[in-house]
């Protein structure tokens, strides 16, 4: 296992929608122990291929950090098949360090994948699992949460996001 380094905004490979994996091979079994790995070593309670360089669909949750619960997850070709209801909550994601907002998503969701083996798995979550599921498939999708920010907020983060740019240089 290997830790991964971690694109951050505005790397392209992070607007870019991902391909379906379609082999479930020692390449992809590796893959996904360095993204879990990657993950905890952020530390964070998601990651999405695209985060690691990886342009496919493919990503993995863990928030027992918070609700102890909750086991591992790992979302392979995932779709949402039912959602329900509203719920805001205060986001971050580790390709955008230093920046929160609110973000307002489905409260309950049912999502189709398949597990590591490529088996079809059907998982209900709500509250704080259904919003990481919804925000690493929106990282599948080539969406950040800044996208779903107000564009008054979104010009804010972005000129602050060039002032930090420059200030590195
Ligand atoms: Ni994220």
């Amino acid at each position: 296992m290997a830790i991964r380094e971690i694109k951050k905004y505005p790397e392209p490979v992070l607007k870019k929608k991902t391909a379906p994996v379609t082999a479930f091979d020692e390449h992809l079994q590796s893959l996904i122990d360095d993204m879990v790995e990657t993950m905890y070593a952020a530390p964070g309670v998601g990651l999405a291929a695209p985060q690691v360089g990886i342009s496919k669909r493919l990503a993995v949750i863990d928030i027992s950090s918070r609700e102890e619960q909750y086991p591992l997850i790992v979302l392979i070709n995932p779709s949402i098949l039912k959602s329900e209801g509203e719920i805001e909550f205060e986001e971050g994601c580790l390709s955008i360090p230093e920046y929160t907002a609110k973000v307002t998503r489905a409260e309950q969701v049912v999502v189709g994948c398949t597990d590591r083996e490529g088996k079809e798995v059907e998982i209900e979550a709500g509250g704080l699992l259904a919003i990481a599921i919804q925000h690493e498939i929106d990282h599948l999708d080539g969406l950040l949460f800044i996208d779903r920010i107000s564009p008054i907020k979104r010009e804010f983060f972005k000129k602050r996001y060039k002032k930090i740019a420059r200030a590195e240089k």
